[in-house]
């Protein structure tokens, strides 16, 4: 059975049970507790905590999961994969443990063909009511169902235990898992427990009852007993299309072939290389569908994912003999197997292909170039371990090898191990954890620090937020809770920091990249300014606000009041955001995709992929038309529909946000059409100018645009003209001649500048001439001592050397000078003849230096010095002098 087959296969066994079908939602979550999407139940969380109410209680999805924490294992072992794909059934609050537990049996056997007997159940330790179960809804003996527990000492959240989470804080449950006896060729007997390897986990439900925090501590039930499963479809590829490992599927032979074809390598002729066949054909997989999401690699969070992977996935293609350094390329032609392998699977990638080779092929290119020397580093640790304890590979250098060559920890660890090393990561982390401290010092903290308990209680009690904003900016509503970092509180009064909960509100809470609004809330007693109103938890906001007068108690009736002003120009920002978005993928490619924005009163920030700094032209080209666009006024329409209708409809969904399956569609004139939860102005018009007013790289193939718009582009255009105009007044010209004009005078400055120089050489000369005339005689050698105010730096040294070139030889030159500014600088020169003689020019000059009060420097025949005290200078010269001459007498 193909892979496409399973996973039709399994959705519809579920939608024929009621299940409402699901496409894969995207890698990055949102969700701030996980990096990635780890597994199918993450975009449901909300349903599970009771924090929104599904449009179906059945589900069943398709989803696309990211897991690293074992980078290193993948390619060595036949299961271990860093993306996989998980096909779910969920039931929120409906069906529990029989159903979950007849159905998936029924599924394997039925609709996959697996053989019972040959299945294995395992359940959590204290689980009888699982086991009865089993017992009772299937044809599984007590002899194949095996309890697992936590081992004694062992952190829940760090055992594989039968007790699943997603290791952040979120709904947590004992599972049971379904596996798959491979039979006798792959070992020891005796269950799931005993070998692994032998018993293939593939099916893993999940009894979701209570909800725990960050920490793993369980902080009670969930709202209703819920089911989450797991299948995973890479595993059960391996056992339909009866392959040794997940390699061997049709999800990656293509992928092997290309990485054969590229190296030159045969798969099958060298376990090693055929590690690094695994590694190239798995990781360039993972890649692909992180860049497709909207991931680029950096130096932290999910970046560092994706870095860690295609540097990796490098290495090994330089294993395989490939020269990356040398321009050789792997990951680009790689990516084009993988497209086409997966396009049926996750047609998004083909939109992103651009993007995704582009990105991939860039990380190559850097990396390829430090490997080589980063590795000819670990040569030579290696000699000194080998010369040491000849065990341990030290933390120093792979922290250096980290900070100075870019190898991923991981990639270090792995080189060493197969040294045969172990690497010393203590020493490494301490490193590592000096670095944060000195990046962190200075910046600063955030957050208001309200427990996620006291939002959810408040939720409780005043019900999900009702948002009036988008028709209207002052409501009548009512005072919900008051929330401190304590909990709930009583009451506020005139100076307090608090945050206010409202059942209906009008002010928007930040989201899309637009900043929350500001205004006023007053009560009978009271007066709140709100300085801030942010999302709490799933459907609820809390407005954090300040009592500036009064009191103010949960239960008032409120009078709500938005800052208009400042709503309508962050309005007007969020619409340019649109109207920009829409013309930038036209003008620089489909790839300039919008992957993060900030939206504030007059003033937005673009981010986006793109490969080189966006030209003037090109900027020129972005600008003109989207103030174009705005002055025709387009129609801003917005609309609630499912996801799939807007899909269909082709609206753009920006990286990193998620969508409940009704949505809001925003569309303005026919360029722009988005999902987007935030405010707009009217039509289109409204938006006035749009200035760019910066363009800056943000990091490796990423940019920011900076754009003004409303009243605040105007006063910046304002300003911009005022200073036109100030230089056109001072050139004394209309602002329309000031550039040629401006042009003009540089250009006679340039040749008065040269004028000058020449003349100032020529005087120079004459000096010199002069100063080598008056030289005075002592035992045969001609000395020059003089003081030649305003002549100073470059000038002091042509006029030394130029005097010593009349002298020719046997000469001493000394010249001082008084700077503009009451200091004083010296020279000392002599002729080549008097230097190899040993007689040196730093000696003579120093104790003059001295008496300005600064010391001298210079190699044997010039040198050169400054000081503070020019009105020494006289005196210093002196002192020169004398030593001038007591050195000619010792020399000579
Ligand atoms: N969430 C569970 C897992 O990932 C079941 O889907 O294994």
């Amino acid at each position: 059975m193909d892979s496409l087959t399973i996973r039709e296969t399994f959705l519809r066994f579920y939608e024929e049970r009621g299940a409402q079908r699901y496409s894969s939602a995207p890698l990055i979550p949102n969700d701030p507790g996980l990096l990635l999407t780890i597994a199918g139940m993450v975009p449901f969380k909300p349903y599970f905590l009771g924090d929104a109410t599904p449009p179906n209680p059945r589900a069943t999805s398709y989803q696309k999961c990211v897991r690293t924490n074992d980078i290193e294992n993948v390619g060595r072992t036949t299961r271990h994969l860093s993306s996989f794909e998980m096909l779910g059934n969920f039931s929120f609050g409906d069906y529990f443990k029989r159903e979950a537990i007849r159905w998936s049996y029924e599924l394997s056997v039925e609709h996959f063909g697996l053989d019972p007997e040959r299945i294995w159940v395992t359940i959590f330790e204290t689980d009888d009511e699982s086991e009865q179960l089993w017992l009772e809804e299937t044809d599984i003996p007590l002899e194949r169902i095996q309890r697992v527990g936590v081992p004694d000492g062992a952190s829940r959240l760090d055992a594989s235990d039968n007790f699943w989470s997603t290791g952040a804080a979120g709904p947590c449950g004992p599972c049971s898992e379904l596996n798959y006896d491979r039979g006798p060729e792959w070992g020891q007997e005796g269950g799931p427990l005993v070998n692994g390897e032998r018993y293939l986990e593939y099916y893993n439900l999940v009894f979701m009852q209570q909800e725990q925090d960050g920490d793993g501590k369980v902080l009670g039930d969930l709202p209703a007993k819920s089911v989450d499963t797991g299948l995973g479809l890479e595993r059960m590829a391996v056992l339909l299309q009866d392959v040794p490992d997940v390699f061997a599927t049709d999800l990656f032979t293509p992928l092997i072939a290309a990485a054969e074809e590229l190296s030159g390598v045969r798969y099958g002729d060298d376990a090693e290389r055929d590690v690094s066949l695994r590694v190239v054909a798995e990781h360039v997989r993972t890649s692909a569908m992180l860049i497709a999401d909207g991931v680029l690699p950096s130096k932290e969070g999910r970046g560092y994912v994706l870095r860690r992977l295609l540097r990796r996935a490098v290495r090994h293609g330089q294993l395989l003999g490939l020269d990356l350094a040398g321009g050789t390329q792997l990951l680009v032609p790689m990516l084009d197997a993988v497209l086409q392998t997966n396009l049926q699977m996750y047609p998004e990638l083909a939109k992103q292909r651009e993007l995704v080779t582009r990105i991939a092929g860039a990380e190559e290119r850097d990396f390829a170039a430090r490997l080589r020397a980063g590795l000819d580093r670990v040569d030579r640790a290696l000699e000194d371990v080998r010369a040491g304890d000849g065990a341990t590979f030290p933390g120093d250098v792979t922290f250096e090898l980290h900070d100075t060559f870019g190898f991923p920890v991981d990639l270090t660890a792995e080189i060493a191990e197969e040294a045969g090393l172990v690497l010393d990561r203590d020493r490494f982390e301490a490193l590592m954890d000096e670095q944060r401290q000195r990046a962190r010092a200075g910046a600063k903290k955030g957050g208001g620090g309200v427990p996620v308990e006291v939002y959810r209680q408040a939720a409780d009690e005043v019900g999900p937020t009702e948002f009036l904003g988008y028709e209207q900016l002052t409501a009548e509503g009512t005072i919900g809770a008051l929330v401190g970092p304590g909990g709930a509180l009583e009451g506020a009064s005139e100076g307090d920091s608090i945050e206010v909960v409202l059942g209906r509100t009008p002010f928007y809470a930040e989201g899309g990249g637009q900043v929350g609004d500001h205004g006023v809330i007053e009560t009978e007693t009271g007066r709140l300014r709100v300085v801030d109103t942010q999302p709490a938890i799933e459907g609820l906001q809390t407005h954090r606000v300040v009592v500036e007068a009064g009191e103010v108690r949960p239960g008032q009736a409120a009078h709500l009041v938005v800052d208009g002003e400042r709503r309508v120009a962050t309005a007007r920002s969020h619409s340019a955001t649109h109207i920009l978005h829409a013309t930038m993928k036209e003008v620089l490619g489909d790839h300039a995709q919008q992957a993060g924005s900030l939206v504030q009163p007059g003033r937005l920030r673009f981010d986006f992929p793109h490969f080189e700094p966006v030209s003037l032209e090109q900027l020129g080209e972005i600008e003109r038309t989207i103030n174009a666009r705005v002055l025709r006024d387009p129609h801003v329409t917005t609309e609630v529909m499912s996801l799939d209708d807007a899909r269909a409809a082709g609206a753009v969904a920006n990286f990193g946000d998620k969508y409940g399956q009704v949505v809001r569609v925003v569309t303005i004139g026919e360029f722009s059409k988005e999902l987007c939860g935030g405010t707009h102005v009217p039509s289109g018009a409204t938006v006035g100018n749009i200035y760019l007013v910066r363009e800056e790289s943000i990091g490796s193939n990423t940019r920011r645009i900076e754009a003004l718009t409303g009243a605040d582009a105007y006063r910046y255009a304002r300003h911009e003209m005022q200073v036109a105009e100030e230089v056109a007044r001072l050139v004394d010209t209309p602002t329309t001649e000031a550039v040629a004009r401006v042009q003009a005078l540089l250009e006679r400055l340039k040749a008065v500048d040269k004028e000058l120089a020449k003349t100032r050489r020529a005087s120079l000369s004459q000096d010199a001439k002069r100063l080598a005339d008056e030289a005075t005689r002592e035992d045969g050698v001609a000395v020059v001592i003089a003081r030649v105010d305003g002549v100073v730096g470059d000038d002091l040294r042509t006029l030394a050397s130029e005097v010593r070139g009349h002298l020719a030889t046997q000469g001493v030159v000394v010249l001082g000078a008084a700077t503009e500014d009451g200091k004083a600088q010296l020279i000392c020169a002599l002729t080549s003849d008097l230097a190899d003689a040993g007689v040196e020019a730093r000696p003579i000059l120093h104790p003059a230096a001295q008496v300005v009060g600064g010391g001298a420097g210079g190699r044997g025949d010039l040198a050169q010095a400054g000081g503070k005290n020019g009105s020494a200078l006289d005196e210093a010269l002196k002192v020169a002098s004398a030593e001038a001459r007591s050195a000619v007498r010792g020399g000579a």
